[in-house]
């Protein structure tokens, strides 16, 4: 049975991409799949120092939190991750898991060490930004992106929406959470599927 981790990236508890994030768990729910929430601002994950510490072995050398993430991702074949947009990317926590996942892509790109069970992982990317533009999801669009390629997870699908600022404004968009549950349905089911989605709830 697939095992599923959700990482909800906002400093702000139950904050808009979490609320969003725990619709989508109750589609993975509805489909008998258990998943795992793990808020990022509760870990303790230093940034990647570039030290050249895991260019042999692929192990991250620091020691925190992010040791416990590195053994998650090898054995989780869904992720779901959902994040705010800060400053047209990524929360700098979030983006601190990202950069560490560096010995990952030592493993795969130096090593040639792949990630176990290949065909069954996939991600799912869900992001709210207080902003009218789309424009806003590019950064942590493309970050994400290699994120995923790096870890062998093939990126399912997105969720982004915009003009969601004030906490609690996404509870106002039921058809958002909706989709979101629907996402959440599909993932865990184990169809194949890419749709893109950028919108305005
Ligand atoms: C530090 C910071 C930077 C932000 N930068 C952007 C931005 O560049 N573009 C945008 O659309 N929204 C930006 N926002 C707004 C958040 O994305 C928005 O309020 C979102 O709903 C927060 O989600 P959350 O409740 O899950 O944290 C920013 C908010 C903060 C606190």
């Amino acid at each position: 049975m697939s095992k599923v981790l959700a990482i909800a990236a906002s400093p702000r508890k139950q904050g808009n991409s979490e609320v969003l994030l725990d619709a989508c768990l109750e589609g993975v729910r509805e489909m008998g799949l258990r998943s795992e929430k793990i808020r990022i601002c509760d870990l303790k994950i230093s940034p990647c120092l570039n030290c050249g510490g895991c260019e042999r072995t692929g192990e991250c050398v620091i020691n925190d939190d992010m040791q416990m993430l590195h053994a998650k991702f090898s054995v989780c074949d869904i992720l779901i991750v959902s994040s705010p947009v800060f400053f047209m990317g990524l929360p700098a926590q979030l983006k601190a898991a990202v950069d560490r996942c560096q010995a990952i892509w030592v493993r795969k790109y130096l090593l040639r060490r792949r990630m176990p069970n290949l065909d069954a992982r996939r991600a799912l990317f869900l992001q709210v930004g207080g902003m009218k533009k789309k424009s806003v999801f590019e950064g942590g669009l493309i970050t994400i992106t290699a994120f995923f390629a790096t870890l062998d997870y093939e990126f399912f699908d997105k969720l982004l929406f915009n003009s969601i600022d004030a906490k609690d404004a996404i509870k106002s968009h039921p058809a958002a959470l909706a989709r979101a549950r629907q996402l959440g349905l599909e993932i865990a089911s184990g169809r194949t599927h890419n749709v893109t989605n950028s919108q305005q709830p």
